[in-house]
């Protein structure tokens, strides 16, 4: 049997020979196309090498692309588990031509590769073309000899493949394999063509347009080749499956699912299996590649597809946490093609741990109340859009996991209802809600960077250079100048501002031109490479056209670099100290500060925090200077380089390393991929402190630190606060904490015996003179209100009573911050005639409260209003009597 791997490096060393270079896949989230939720095409990373924008590192190249097609516009989600060839995840085969071969050479070796390398019967195969697509007709006529019937023309969408509403376009021609007659279904363009019979196992795009709002603007600078083939799908061709979930690596994850849960993959569970074998895959790819679980964008539709995994594994009875245990037979299975996966493994599989955890904890009393809500129903029924959006908001059910369920026994789900109360809550907290303009105007970024192509970044040399105003854009919209007194966002040819990314902040500076100046305060990057300058404009004019002098801010970009050089050092030490298992989450660097997130899942301990401090401390001092490599990401990656999640895999990467390693004096301390700016040597960060460490979502940590001139300020601080108070002690400043813990033990025992005496004042000074008993029917009763003593307190002293009371009731109301909390005792001879609960519950019931707690001897209650204290005794005298 040919396996998945097998298929996967066929195709690529086949393109190989025929010159393409191999590329590995890019990561799931789109670097270039922020429009994009997931990269859900081959194509998608060679966007810009199709428009011209950017220049290919090779005309010809070859890649498995890892694809998500869940949430936005592609979304399989619903279907998979229920179909045999539907997938949230899934690897896409293709070769690409950036204006070097076009259809002749495409259709010559696609036909080879299917009929020689794979080996499929030319019976098996028919092809079909666009409608007016004569020319690629007649390439597949001449290259087959097929009769005319066998190469169908098709009209409309399905044989002219774009990418979306923007980018590349244009006609395609399609293989498809026929699996023969006993499965139903008809060829292409037949009525019965979504039958299982004929199924498209490769498409070849002739890129030669360019879209723009969905309509084509203008040609491409060279016509291209963009090919797709499912390798899933041609797997099950070639292993003679009609399934995507009979293939080889499939059935490995099904079987492992099958024993974790010690249940078959039978007709009844064959969906659960199915669905957690795709959902594992898409899950963990994505979380490798960064994405984590949250409530809104990227992360949210992680979190659905991981939830409704979780709900099928309970539906198979997994009474633990089953997703993370069958990570590791997914990495033995493709992390040798994908090595970022197993780079991620520790963390793929905490994330899917602690979600699972999480979502068990609520799982159950949500179906609870679906049970409750779907009493009753009948096969076409449908569960009302308040129930679906209460099991959303409160136990975390996303919409498609609560119609999978409903789906699964005939029943649907009233969406539009759901979205009505989804509305309405939005409509509640709008208020809270603010639009940001750049998101209004990412249309046009993508536009301008389009026409622009990216803006040259001189910053890594230079603070300062000059360069020439390309386009300006005021309140979102494109325009010719900006003047004194106005905000705009502009884009230079080059430029020394370092655009925001890579977590650093954008540069802050001033630029000037013959006749003007403009502050700049902030620099982003909203089309991926472009550098937009927010400025604003202190004097003249700036046009379209302008050459200006761009100067950084000296000193901030001096802070900017010593603390991000200080985070990849912390970043090295937190691996050190705590574990390999510890994966960068995220880091904002400034000029003001150092921001670190990371993956850990237990506070950071002063021992643990001190340990790296010294640690970043020592590469500090050994001042050596910093290397800045260009490298190919593979060889960077082999040389040690930490692989950032989302990090852009270009033709060539920035390695920085960074100190010597303090174990054996050999290796360096700190290698990173990273496009930011850094010191010259360790030694100009000078100083690094730890500030803080706080846990900000499960399993993330967060450390701020500061370094250089800010660190010591921060040191000076704490010491002006530590002399202030041995000035205060007047003692030396290392004396200060012996006499603050001698000053804290001398507190508790003040406030013991201030407790102490509460009690003995509440007892009647100690001499029992108060303690003077009623008699009501012949039982004796102490009934005393006491002020400032709360119910804890309330228990001790009616042990003391009921003591002194010999036999007798004792109902004492403590009333502490206008509350009261009421306490009855009885006497253990009194027991079976008297009720201390009734009694409490009386006084309680009397002062407003809801009702009291205990045994028959000793009860205790609570009521709203303090200032009912005498009633309440009044209720317990009314009951005795
Ligand atoms: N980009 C083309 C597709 O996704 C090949 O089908």
């Amino acid at each position: 049997m040919t396996s998945l791997k097998d298929i996967r490096s066929t195709f690529l060393d086949f393109f190989e020979e025929d010159g393409h270079q191999k590329i590995h896949s890019a990561p799931l989230v789109p670097q270039n196309d922020p429009t994009l939720l997931f990269v859900n095409a081959g194509m998608v990373p060679f966007k810009d090498y199709f428009t011209g924008a950017a220049r290919p590192p090779s005309l010809r190249a070859t890649s498995s692309q890892k694809c998500v097609r869940a949430g936005g516009k592609h979304n399989d989600l619903d279907n998979v588990g229920y179909t045999a060839r539907h997938l949230t995840f899934f690897e896409m085969l293709g070769n690409f031509s950036f204006g070097d071969y076009f259809k002749e050479h495409a259709i010559e070796k696609a036909w080879e590769l299917v009929t020689k390398d794979f080996g499929l019967s030319p019976d098996r195969l028919m092809v079909t073309t666009y409608i007016d697509d004569d020319e690629a007709w007649n390439i597949w006529k001449k290259v087959t000899g097929f009769a005319d019937h066998k190469i169908v023309r098709i009209a409309g969408s399905d044989n002219f493949w774009a990418m979306g509403e923007n980018g590349p376009c244009g006609p395609c021609t399609e293989i498809f394999y026929d699996y023969g007659e006993h499965v139903p279904g008809g060829p292409p363009g037949s009525p019965d063509e979504d039958g299982d019979r004929f199924v498209e196992i490769w498409n070849n795009v002739f890129m030669q347009f360019e879209k723009e709002n969905d309509e084509i603007v203008r040609d491409l600078p060279k016509p291209s080749v963009d090919t797709g083939m499912g390798l899933e799908r041609i797997a099950s061709v070639l292993q003679g499956k009609n399934s995507v979930f009979d293939t080889d690596l499939f059935q490995t994850l099904i079987k492992a699912s099958e024993e974790l849960t010690s249940t078959p993959s039978d007709e009844e569970r064959a969906p659960s299996h199915r669905v957690i074998a795709d959902h594992l895959r898409s899950s963990s790819f994505l979380i490798a590649d960064g994405v984590t679980p949250s409530n809104e964008g990227r992360g949210y539709v992680l979190r659905r597809i991981m939830r409704r995994a979780m709900r099928h594994a309970h539906l198979l009875g997994a009474t633990e946490p089953l997703m993370y245990r069958l990570v590791p037979t997914l990495v033995d299975q493709m992390g040798e093609a994908f090595p970022e996966l197993k780079r991620a493994q520790a963390f793929v599989e905490d994330t899917l741990k602690q979600e699972e955890l999480r979502f068990r904890s609520t799982l159950g009393r949500g179906m609870t109340l679906f049970e409750t809500a779907v009493q009753g129903f009948r096969p076409g029924d449908m569960l009302d859009g308040q129930t679906a959006f209460e099991l959303y908001d409160t136990y975390g059910f996303p919409l498609d996991l609560t119609q999978d369920e409903a789906r699964r026994r005939g029943f649907s789900v009233n969406v539009d209802g759901f979205q009505h109360a989804m509305a309405e809550q939005r409509a509640r907290s709008r208020e809270h809600w603010k639009g940001s303009g750049q998101q209004a105007s990412q249309g046009e970024w993508l536009k301008i960077r389009d026409r622009l192509g990216p803006t040259v970044f001189t910053g890594y040399e230079n603070v300062d250079g000059s360069g020439e105003v390309l386009a300006i854009v005021k309140d979102g919209r494109p325009t010719d100048s900006v003047a004194e007194g106005e905000t705009a966002e502009v884009v230079f040819d080059q430029t020394p501002f370092y655009g925001e990314g890579g977590g650093q902040a954008g540069d802050q500076g001033e630029i000037s031109w013959p006749g003007g100046s403009a502050r700049v305060i902030d620099v982003q990057k909203p089309g991926g490479d472009i550098y937009a300058h927010a400025i604003e404009v202190t004097s003249g004019t700036l046009e379209i056209g302008t050459r200006a002098v761009l100067s950084v801010d000296p000193s901030e970009r001096l802070a900017t670099r010593a603390n991000h050089s200080a985070a990849h050092l912390l970043h090295a030490a937190l691996k050190n100290v705590l574990g390999d298992h510890v994966a960068q989450k995220g880091q904002m660097v400034d000029h003001e500060r150092v921001r670190f997130d990371f993956s850990h899942n237990a506070p950071v301990t002063e021992a643990e925090l001190a340990a790296m401090e010294a640690e970043v401390n020592a590469v500090i001092r050994q001042n050596l200077p910093a290397a800045t490599e260009l490298m190919a990401p593979d060889k960077a990656i082999e040389a040690g380089a930490v692989a950032l999640f989302g990090e852009k895999y270009g033709d060539e990467v920035r390695v920085l390393t960074l100190g010597q390693s303090l174990a054996d004096q050999k290796t360096a301390y700190s290698v990173e991929l990273c496009g930011g700016t850094h010191v010259a040597r360790t030694g100009d960060i000078a100083l690094f402190k730890i500030i803080s460490e706080s846990g900000i979502a499960a399993g993330v940590r967060r450390i701020e630190a500061l370094t250089g001139e800010a660190a010591r300020q921060y040191l000076e601080g704490q010491a002006k606060v530590a002399r202030g108070l041995a000035r205060d002690f007047k003692i030396q400043p290392g004396d200060v904490p012996g006499r603050v813990e001698g000053l804290q033990t001398s507190v508790k025992a003040l406030e013991k015996q201030v407790a102490d005496l509460k009690k003995q004042l509440a007892l009647g000074g100690g001499s029992g003179a108060n303690a003077a008993p009623e008699e009501i029917n012949g039982v004796k009763l102490i009934a005393r209100v006491l002020d400032g003593v709360d119910g804890k307190a309330l228990r001790g002293v009616a042990e003391d009573f009921r003591k002194q009371v010999g036999s007798g009731v004792v109902a004492l109301i403590g009333v502490t911050d206008g509350k009261a909390a009421i306490t009855v005792a009885v006497t253990p001879d009194l027991a079976g005639k008297l009720n201390a609960a009734d009694l409490a519950r009386a006084a309680v019931l009397a002062m407003g409260g809801q009702g009291a707690g205990g045994k028959p001897d000793f009860a205790q209650g609570g009521a709203p209003d303090g200032s009912k204290a005498e009633d309440g005794l009044s209720a317990v005298r009314a009951a005795l009597a």
